[in-house]
């Protein structure tokens, strides 16, 4: 069985709202790692997800910050960026260790440091296919949560 489904959103509510699918189904230790262009929509992407826990504050891109933290939702979420971060260890300064678990955890740009993704992610990748068509691939190890990698497969049937 191949573990990846594709399918395309067509304007950011559309990205928005599969987010907002994610998000009302994320478990408790859930990790979602975020990659594409600039302009992709990983941060549209992440406020969708945010919604759909629950979470009623505005989620910006932490771009300069690395890391936001919401602690008003279902569960707590903790947005990463990794497109600023030169090595690991400014990563580990900022308490990935104490945040980087529990709860859900999205990481865009994932792919700057691998290493830190643990096995059992959600990997989603998004790619500009238009001004606002968006190709969204997601893929996971046999390692990942079944209950929502079922629910992943159900969405990308119905779309
Ligand atoms: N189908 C779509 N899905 C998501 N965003 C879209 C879509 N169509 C157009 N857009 C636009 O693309 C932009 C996506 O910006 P966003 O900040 O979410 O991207 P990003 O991947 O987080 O970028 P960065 O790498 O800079 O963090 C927004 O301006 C949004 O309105
Ligand atoms: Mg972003």
């Amino acid at each position: 069985m191949k573990n990846e489904v594709t399918f395309t959103t067509n304007s950011e509510k559309e990205t928005m709202d599969f987010g907002r699918f994610l998000g009302e189904r994320a478990q408790d230790g859930l990790f979602i790692a975020l990659t594409g262009d600039l302009g992709a929509g990983k941060t549209h992407f992440v406020q969708g997800l945010a919604k759909g826990m629950g979470i009623e504050g505005v989620v910006g891109s932490p771009t300069f910050t690395i890391m936001n933290i919401y602690e008003d939702g279902r569960l707590p979420l903790k947005h990463f960026d990794f497109y600023r971060l030169h090595s690991e260890d400014d990563l580990w300064n900022i308490g990935w260790e104490e945040y980087g678990e529990g709860g859900v955890v999205v990481v865009e740009w994932a792919d700057m440091f691998p290493s830190l993704i643990p096995e059992e992610s959600i990997h989603i990748h998004i790619v500009l296919s238009g001004e606002e068509e968006r190709k969204i691939t997601v893929s996971w190890s046999g390692k990942a949560p079944v209950e929502i990698t079922k629910e992943i497969e159900n969405y990308a049937a119905g779309h």
